[in-house]
């Protein structure tokens, strides 16, 4: 079967941020981060697959000994819409106790799944857990998500690139692309 480039694929719309502003915010949140922990030395705990992209770049916008982390969570539900059941398919190997965490999220819709994160990760007895998200969809969280840091607020538009995904494609546009299927 033939693959098309990504440039002539139908299913893709306008960009919603571009490459450039999607660095210079992210240089932005490194520079914040280093600053709030000044003295300490951060855990990222990035979400696989979609925060990839904005972790790697996040933690070398931060100039601080930063350590990292995974977990992957799958959530049930449509391609695009999740359902709030999120399950653990890779857990931390990193011992939380009495560390700063940062969660590294990409993005945040109904924020079932960070709910669910941090309910799980506040368990562990870190002695902070603060959030960066790099998206965050405006009106769709059924309560306050409280968010320290985020990268730029959008409308409920699907979209991929930059480590998001449908389906598992468009995770290496270096852009935010709206999606508006096939
Ligand atoms: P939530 O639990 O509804 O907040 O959904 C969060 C997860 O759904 C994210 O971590 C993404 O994996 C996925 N997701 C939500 N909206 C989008 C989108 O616009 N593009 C790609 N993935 C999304």
């Amino acid at each position: 079967m033939a693959v098309r480039s990504q440039e002539q694929d139908d299913a893709l719309g306008d960009v919603v941020v571009p490459e450039d502003e999607l660095q210079d915010r992210v240089k932005a949140i490194g520079k914040e981060i280093t600053a709030d922990y000044e003295g300490r030395a951060p855990l990222l705990v990035g979400v696989l697959k979609g925060a990839f992209m904005f972790m790697s770049d996040l933690a070398r916008a931060i100039d601080l000994p930063v350590e990292f982390d995974f977990m992957a969570v799958s959530s049930y539900g449509s391609a695009t819409r999740t359902s709030g059941v999120v399950r653990i398919i890779k857990d931390l190997d990193i011992d939380l106790e009495g560390r700063d965490v940062i969660i590294v999220e990409d993005i945040v819709d109904s924020g079932l799944t960070l709910a669910y994160l941090r309910r799980n990760l506040e368990h562990r007895n870190p002695a902070s857990l603060e959030v960066c998200a790099l998206l965050l969809k405006d009106g769709l969280q059924k309560s306050d998500p409280d968010i320290r840091y985020v990268g730029f607020h959008l409308p409920a538009d699907f979209v991929v690139g930059y480590g998001l995904d449908v389906g598992e494609k468009y995770r290496n546009l270096p852009s935010l692309v709206r999606y508006v299927g096939s």
